[in-house]
């Protein structure tokens, strides 16, 4: 039981940057254009490629992507097995765009609809394409004063900042956090969520990106390139870990008793024994699909209190080109492919 429209304003692809259609691929059904894989490896693993266009199952929505986030688990999913099968892969967990489309059930958008979200991490990837399907739940309205391209920017990122500093550390008012890779998708984020909820914030970042870190409303900036943020008499109560491994662990130093550490990568073999030791809570997180989450960071825009930076677009034709970018691990804010 499904309804339909047909979205308009296709880019026109690169022919030449697109794998040619295999006729019994569609057999005659709607197809799209995907940056696609077939083997793990570098950029130049990802082919603009025509494949059938999916179709939403019951409580689905079948979205027409104007923009899509690019975010560094794309660049790790291409290249190596993390969570996914290996290839075929269409990788893309961001999305913002509308809907073409409901499947059985669906009662919360309709055809026309202009909405946002994070695909479930990490098996519903596939938004760097044309279309994609998606749980209801995994959306929401995308706010009127922000265009895909900016909306594409916020999901994965900020849903990861908001579980984090939110759900996870339970940031409250006058707590002093530290945020590493502040200038970074996530920390960027973080910074300004963790401003909202009227923290004292500090962010690691190399010098020349202090000022956007201030700009973001940053209490503190750290040079990490100059500076071991260890070296400091201060206390926080939350870290935000956006780098694991022995980060995590010397993390736990800067921490008061009873203080929460949130790593979104693995620590290094001591960081529990250090956590436990010192009395701190340390944890790994990993992002939750959360409509919940996604209302929140809606709203926080809506009032004007939450923007990504994108510091750089790509037409999907030119993603390798995006996961070439992204992957030098120098970002400031969010890199976004455009479709529509
Ligand atoms: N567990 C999860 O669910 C989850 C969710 C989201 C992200 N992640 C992971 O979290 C990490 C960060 O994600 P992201 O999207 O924020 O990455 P990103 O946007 O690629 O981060 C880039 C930023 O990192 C900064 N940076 C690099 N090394 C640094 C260091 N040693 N100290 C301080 N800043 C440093 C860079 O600043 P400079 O140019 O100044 O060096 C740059 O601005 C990634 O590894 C990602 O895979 C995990």
């Amino acid at each position: 039981m499904t309804s339909t429209e047909t979205p308009e304003n296709l880019n026109s692809p690169d022919p030449a940057a697109t794998d040619a259609p295999d006729p019994a691929a569609s057999n005659g059904a709607p197809v799209m254009l995907a940056l696609h894989q077939t083997d793990l490896g570098g950029p130049e693993v990802l082919r603009l490629t025509e494949l059938p266009r999916p179709t939403p199952g019951p409580g689905e929505i079948l979205v027409a992507v104007h923009a899509a986030g690019l975010n560094p688990t794309d660049f790790k999913h291409r290249a190596m097995r993390i969570f996914l099968p290996p290839p075929p892969l269409t990788l893309g967990w961001d999305v913002s765009g509308t809907v073409v489309e409901t499947g059985f059930g669906v009662t919360l958008f309709r055809p026309g609809d202009e909405v946002f979200g994070m695909l479930p991490y990490p098996y519903g990837a596939g938004s760097h394409a044309e279309y994609v399907t998606g749980p209801t739940r995994a959306f929401v309205t995308k706010p009127a004063g922000i265009d895909h391209v900016q909306a594409a920017a916020l999901p994965l990122a900020a849903l990861t900042a908001w579980q984090a500093l939110v759900d996870t550390a339970d940031l409250q008012a006058g707590q002093r956090v530290l945020i590493h890779a502040a200038a970074g998708g996530v920390g960027h984020l973080a910074v300004q969520i963790a401003k909202e909820r009227g923290a004292h914030v500090t962010g690691t970042a190399s010098a020349p990106k202090h000022d956007f870190l201030r700009g973001l409303g940053a209490d503190a900036c750290i040079d990490y390139r100059a500076e071991d943020f260890t070296d400091t008499e201060e206390r926080y109560d939350v870290v935000l870990d956006t780098l694991g491994g022995q980060t995590a662990t010397r993390s736990v130093s800067v921490l008061r008793p009873g203080g929460v550490l949130v790593s979104l990568l693995p620590g290094a073999e001591d960081t529990l024994a250090a956590a436990e030791k010192a009395q701190v809570r340390a944890v790994t997180l990993l992002v939750e699909h959360d409509q919940a989450g996604m209302r929140a960071v809606a709203e926080l825009v809506d009032r004007g209190r939450l923007r990504a930076h994108v510091s750089a677009t790509f037409p999907l034709a030119e993603g390798a080109r995006a996961h070439a970018q992204g992957e030098t691990g120098r970002t400031t804010g969010k890199l976004v492919i455009t479709v529509r």
